[in-house]
């Protein structure tokens, strides 16, 4: 059987995708097959090297804010290695409507809340100054519509009444390194059924 080839778009550390490529092994139906950054600096490039990965960068600054030319750019590598799903895992550019078009339907994303709530940045800030109970992350698909599309997985943390937006983030990003590997391999099995942790 041969695997499903999976890229990962980073913008930053990489946690999301480390916690990918390490789930990836044995009888996982998927191998990474790229880790693509629009940050050279960004520290997961290493991380990815280190684990044999292929990686590229393509930085967007060049291309100001002709978003269509810097995702021009940004499918040379991407198309290149021939991916079957595509995860965006702390990729922090927004991809317009014709880029997800070419791959709506095997692009993933991780989000820090429990969408719908919260779509954007400063999400853990967020929901504590909302005063809600609870807090968490969501796996979803990709669709033109920013932090939305179908939910493929979500993870619930409680809200502790001494947590700042640093603690709850790094509750929170605990639990997206549990979901984002258990959401890839269901749905490089062909599962859409939600994961919901814990
Ligand atoms: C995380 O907070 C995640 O929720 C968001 O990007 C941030 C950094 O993720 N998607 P990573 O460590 O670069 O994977």
């Amino acid at each position: 059987m041969s695997h499903k080839r999976v890229a990962i778009l980073i913008s930053g550390g990489g946690s999301n995708m480390v916690s990918l490529v390490d789930s990836m092994t044995g009888d996982h139906p998927a191998r990474p097959c790229l880790v693509l950054s629009n940050n050279a600096d960004a520290g997961g490039l290493a991380k990815a090297a280190d684990r044999g990965i292929a990686t590229a960068v393509v930085d967007h600054r060049p291309f100001g804010g002709d978003r269509a030319a810097f995702e021009a750019e940004l499918c040379k590598p991407l198309l290149e290695a021939k991916p079957d799903i595509i995860c965006l895992a702390g990729f922090m550019r927004v991809l317009t409507g014709d880029f997800v078009s070419r791959f709506q339907g095997r692009m993933l994303n991780i989000h820090p809340s429990l969408l719908p709530k919260y779509k954007g940045l400063n999400t853990h800030a967020r929901a504590i100054a909302a005063g809600d109970a609870e807090h968490g992350c969501t796996v979803h698909e990709v669709t033109a519509a920013l932090d939305d599309g179908p939910i493929l997985g979500q993870a619930r943390v409680k809200i502790a009444p001494n947590d700042t937006p640093e603690t709850l983030a790094r509750k929170v990003l605990e639990w997206e390194h549990k979901l984002y590997p258990a959401v890839l391999e269901r749905f490089a099995r062909g599962d859409k059924a939600p994961v919901m942790l814990p």
